[in-house]
C-alpha cells in the first residue's frame, strides 16, 4: 500500500466527524448512532442528507456550504477517498458534515426509520450486467424507503445513460414521483431552473468532470420515494 494512503488513513483516525464501524460492530448490535444522529452528532436537530458513494464528497462539502441549514453525511467504502472530503469540511470548519466508511449494504444499520431527509447517488457505478447491485435497484428503493421521511427524495446525477434509464423504469414501476428529470443537465435543465437549484446541480465530483473533459452527456433525476 502506498504511503500517501496510509497517511490517509492514520489523519482519518484523528478526525471526530471520519466514523469508521467494522463490519462486525454493525452486524451485532448497528452502529450506536443509528436513530440519533442529530441528537448525539450534529447536536442540532435539522434535515440529514446522504450521499452514498460519495468518493472525495464533492456534493457532501458542497451542499454543505451551500445549504448550511441541514446535516450532511458521506458514505463510500474507500477511507483515501473519504480523506478527500473530511479534510476539506474541516479545513472549512463545516460542522454540518460527516464521513461514514462502510458499504452501503449496510445502510439499515447506520440509520433508524425516516431519519433521512434526501439521498444523493453521484456518478454510481451503473453495474453494467449486475442489475441488482445497481444503488436504484428494488433492493436499494426498499432500503431506502424505510430510512427516509415521508416527503423525502432521491437525486441521481450520473453520465450512464444505462442506469438513467434503469433507474426511470424503477420509478414508473413503483409509480413514484418525478420531481425533476433531464438527459441533459447542462443543456437543457441548468438554464431553466432557479439560480439557487442551478448552484446545486453545477457542483462537479471528481469523476463528473473527468467524464465531462470525455464529452459525455450527464443525467439527472430526482424524484419521492413514498
Ligand atoms: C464512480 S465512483 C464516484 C465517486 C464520487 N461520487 C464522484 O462522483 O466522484 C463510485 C464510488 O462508490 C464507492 N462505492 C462503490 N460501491 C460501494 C458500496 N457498495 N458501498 C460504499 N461505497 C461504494 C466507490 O468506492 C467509489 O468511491
Amino acid at each position: 500500500m502506498g504511503k500517501n494512503k496510509l497517511s490517509r488513513f492514520a489523519e482519518n483516525r484523528t478526525f471526530d466527524h471520519v466514523l469508521q464501524p467494522t463490519f462486525t460492530e454493525l452486524r451485532t448490535d448497528g452502529l450506536p448512532l443509528k436513530g440519533r444522529w442529530n441528537v448525539e452528532f450534529f447536536k442540532r436537530d435539522a434535515p440529514i442528507v446522504l450521499e452514498l458513494g460519495c468518493g472525495g464528497g464533492e456534493y457532501t462539502v458542497g451542499l454543505a456550504q451551500l445549504r448550511p441549514e441541514k446535516n450532511y453525511i458521506g458514505i463510500d467504502i474507500k477511507g483515501a477517498r473519504i480523506w478527500r472530503g473530511a479534510r476539506t469540511a474541516k479545513e472549512l470548519g463545516l460542522a454540518n458534515v460527516a464521513f461514514l466508511r462502510t458499504h452501503v449494504d449496510h445502510i439499515l444499520s447506520c440509520f433508524g426509520p425516516q431519519e433521512v431527509s434526501e439521498i444523493w447517488l453521484t456518478f454510481s457505478d451503473p453495474q453494467i450486467g449486475k442489475a441488482r447491485k445497481r444503488l436504484t435497484s428494488p433492493l436499494f428503493l426498499a432500503r431506502y424507503k424505510e430510512i427516509l421521511k415521508p416527503n423525502g427524495v432521491i437525486h441521481l446525477k450520473t453520465d450512464s445513460p444505462l442506469l438513467y434509464e434503469y433507474t426511470l423504469e424503477r420509478i414508473a414501476e413503483n409509480e413514484l414521483p418525478i420531481l425533476e428529470c433531464s438527459a441533459e443537465v447542462y443543456a437543457e435543465l441548468v438554464p431553466r431552473v432557479s439560480p439557487e437549484e442551478q448552484a446545486v446541480l453545477n457542483i462537479r465530483t471528481y469523476y463528473e468532470r473527468m467524464w465531462l473533459e470525455e464529452g459525455r452527456t450527464i443525467h439527472y433525476v430526482r424524484f419521492g420515494i413514498h
